[in-house]
């Protein structure tokens, strides 16, 4: 993940003739302990404005210029966008420690600012702009501090992004993977003569197994079976497996339409991506093996990692506390009722895409059965992903 640290003046200089405009030997101090050991990215400038080649940290120097090269043991790159491309989404923490002109074009990639404000206005040509309270939040700022030499005050500040993480349902928002599975359960109702109602389908939407279980067991009654024999249930669940297996290679999986495009967007704006999915985990990173998306998710939480399925909160709580990402910071992608439920009871804010192909296929979503109070729960109903891109980069991002 990418990370800008820098110090400002309160009127936004952080530079002046080719240095800083102050010297506050606590806040160097600072900076040493966030940034040792870790990659540092910075503009031309920014290097030649430092006293040679900071020890412990790997320097990766942007220049325009095809004869400049720094030093022995720092990189030097010429595409800045492709290095913030690459970094926006490692595992590692990244800082890119200026200067205004490179800071202002790794904004859009960083997930976090820390910034050191001095309280005080400079003179001084190189301005960063001050943090956009929509996009960026503040969530941490120490005490007011005093530097003895310089008679200066100052503060900590961290701006996190407010969109963190984005949770993808599986089923029906990123594949057409609902319809055949709704098919399948009828099939299966005909091949074990079992009526296979709408209002069943309805309900077993986003569960998982447990919950499913509970709800066939609801439809169909108890299961007498002896104890060698497998019970009514699980013979459905195999045979439903089956019959889908068969239908995905029959007709192959079929991605969303905007997927890749939303998944490359976030991707490049430091923004972590999680399913959050009734199927089971295992099932789930086949599938999307198999669309070729498991490489651009950052975590797979499948049914089999919650106590309930939707529309219980558990398996949206577990995505965000694999993430330590508060519910606030994170959108939940949905095309169910159940699933915007379970964002909504997880406090989560939620996109609904709603899955047009259930609704004709199949007629249990019709339109009207995203309910008035449904729609309101979320904070938007869109068409496709696209429309979600467009949305999130306008609300989220503003670029
Ligand atoms: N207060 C603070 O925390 C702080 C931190 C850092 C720096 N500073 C101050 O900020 C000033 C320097 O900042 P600055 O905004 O003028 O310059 P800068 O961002 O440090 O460097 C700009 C240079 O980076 C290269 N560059 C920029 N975009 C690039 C791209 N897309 N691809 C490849 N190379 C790219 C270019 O180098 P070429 O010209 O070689 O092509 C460009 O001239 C200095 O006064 C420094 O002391 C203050």
């Amino acid at each position: 993940m990418l990370f800008i640290i820098l110090a400002a003046a309160q009127n936004g200089v952080i530079g002046k003739d080719g240095g800083m405009p102050w010297h506050i030997p606590a806040d160097l101090r600072h900076f040493k302990k966030l940034t040792i050991g870790k990659t540092l990215i910075m503009g031309r400038k920014t290097f030649e404005s430092l006293p040679g080649v900071l020890p412990g940290r790997r320097h990766i120097i942007a220049t325009r210029g095809a004869h400049w090269n720094g030093p022995p043991g720092t990189e030097t790159v010429r595409d800045l966008q492709a290095v913030l491309e690459k970094h926006a989404d490692s595992a590692e923490k990244i800082f890119v420690i200026g200067g205004a002109d490179v800071c202002a074009q790794a904004l859009p990639y960083c997930a976090a600012v820390y910034l050191t404000v001095i309280h005080q206005d400079f003179d001084g040509g190189v301005r960063f702009p001050a943090m956009d309270g929509d996009v960026f939040e503040l969530t941490g700022r120490s005490e007011t501090l005093a530097d003895p030499g310089s008679g200066l005050t100052y503060e900590y500040q961290t701006w996190k992004r407010r969109l963190r993480l984005v949770i993808f349902d599986m089923d029906g928002l990123m594949f057409d993977t609902e319809r055949p599975s709704i098919e399948s359960w009828k099939e299966v109702g005909m091949q074990m003569g079992l009526t296979i109602t709408d209002r069943f389908l309805q309900s077993i939407v986003g569960s998982n197994h447990a919950t499913l279980q509970k709800l066939f067991a609801e439809e169909f009654g108890p299961d007498n079976r002896p104890d060698d024999c497998p019970s009514k249930f699980e013979s459905a669940v195999a045979l439903k497996k089956a019959i889908v297996a068969r239908k995905l290679d029959e007709e192959g999986l079929i991605v969303k339409e905007g997927l890749f495009a939303l998944l490359t967007f976030l991707k490049k704006r430091g923004i972590q991506r999680a399913v959050g999915t009734a199927t089971a985990t295992g099932a789930a990173e086949k599938l999307l093996q198999r669309a070729g998306a498991a490489s651009w998710m950052n975590a797979v939480i499948g049914g089999d990692q919650a106590e309930r399925g939707k529309p219980f909160p558990d398996i949206f709580q577990k995505v965000l506390a694999r993430f330590s990402c508060p519910p606030e910071n994170a959108l939940v992608l949905e095309d169910s009722p159940n699933g915007l439920l379970a964002a909504a009871a997880a406090g989560i804010p939620c996109a609904l895409v709603p899955d047009t192909n259930v609704s004709t296929s199949a007629s249990i979503f019709a339109d009207t059965s995203v309910s008035a109070d449904a729609r309101q729960k979320a904070a938007l109903v869109a068409q496709d992903l696209r429309e979600v891109m467009e949305w999130i980069r306008k609300n989220f991002t503003k670029g």
